[in-house]
């Protein structure tokens, strides 16, 4: 119940699908936390059911666009002033735009790269600050098994998330003496509003190609995501955890 006590959180994308598990996973676990996401009422619906369930204040709402400077200021602002600080940061905002090296488009392109990848810079610059005057923190920086291994039609998304694979491990060894832990978790096939959107027999080729043969409910990258915010994880930086259901084991 208290894996999280204390602690205050910042999840980006938090409106729906995995996000928005991990912020109900981590406010059970007794945290507060501030979801940011562009889906504004969605966000604020989620906050509002899960306020009311806890009968008090644990979760606040707030519009961010992750490629936006100005509005990681306020996200992290806002953790300060309702709840006093920030100690954990989940990058977990992203989009897939489909296409291979030739038929990616240059908007596509700059779409998946500021989201995914500059996205997650931001997000550390404006939070690494507020977790320093903690004396420390855990940023979980949400990638995908496409961060780890290729395949043939995702040349953004690939990109994007092979390179937030080694912002993590940069940014880990930066911060190591100021307690500050940063780590990437690299998801399979999860059940969210981003593989609804696959038209239908689209995604069991690769359900298929993992041992388990079979996707997962958000829920599932949430605890992972939980164990490396949480102090249980306190030797743990700059690693890269699989949720993939031994995708990339084979
Ligand atoms: N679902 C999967 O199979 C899968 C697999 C591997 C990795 N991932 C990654 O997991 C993360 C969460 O995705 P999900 O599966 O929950 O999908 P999702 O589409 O349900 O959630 C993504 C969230 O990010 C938000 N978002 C998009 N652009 C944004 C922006 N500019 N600023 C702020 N928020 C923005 C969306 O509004 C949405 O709420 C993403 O980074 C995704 O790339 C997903």
């Amino acid at each position: 119940m208290n894996r999280l006590k204390g602690k205050v959180a910042l999840i980006s994308g938090g409106a729906r699908g995995q996000g928005a598990a991990e912020a109900r996973l981590f406010v059970g676990e007794g945290a507060k936390v501030v979801v940011g996401d562009v889906l504004d009422d969605q966000a604020k619906a989620l906050a509002d059911e899960i306020n009311k369930a806890a009968g008090t204040r644990v979760i606040a709402a707030i519009h961010l666009d992750v490629t936006r400077a100005n509005d990681w200021r306020g996200a992290v602002e806002t953790c300060e002033r309702e709840f006093g600080g920030l100690d954990i940061l989940v990058n977990n905002a992203g989009i897939a735009r489909g296409g291979g090296v030739e038929d990616t488009t240059e908007e596509d392109w700059d779409a998946v790269i500021n989201i995914n990848q500059k996205g997650v810079w931001l997000g550390m610059k404006a939070a690494i600050p507020a977790m320093r005057r903690r004396g420390g923190g855990s940023i979980v920086n949400i990638s995908s098994i496409y961060g780890l291994i290729g395949s043939a039609g995702m040349a953004a998304y690939h990109s994007s998330k092979g390179a937030v694979r080694l912002l993590t491990k940069s940014a880990a060894v930066q911060y190591a003496l100021e307690k500050i832990r940063v780590n990437s978790i690299h998801p399979g096939v999860i059940l969210t509003p981003m593989t609804d959107v696959v038209p239908a027999g689209g995604l069991q080729p690769v359900i298929d190609m993992a041992p388990m043969k079979r996707a997962a409910q958000p829920e599932e990258v949430g605890w992972a995501v939980l164990f490396l915010a949480s102090d249980e994880a306190s030797f743990i930086t700059g690693a890269e955890l699989a949720v993939d259901g031994g995708y990339t084991a084979v």
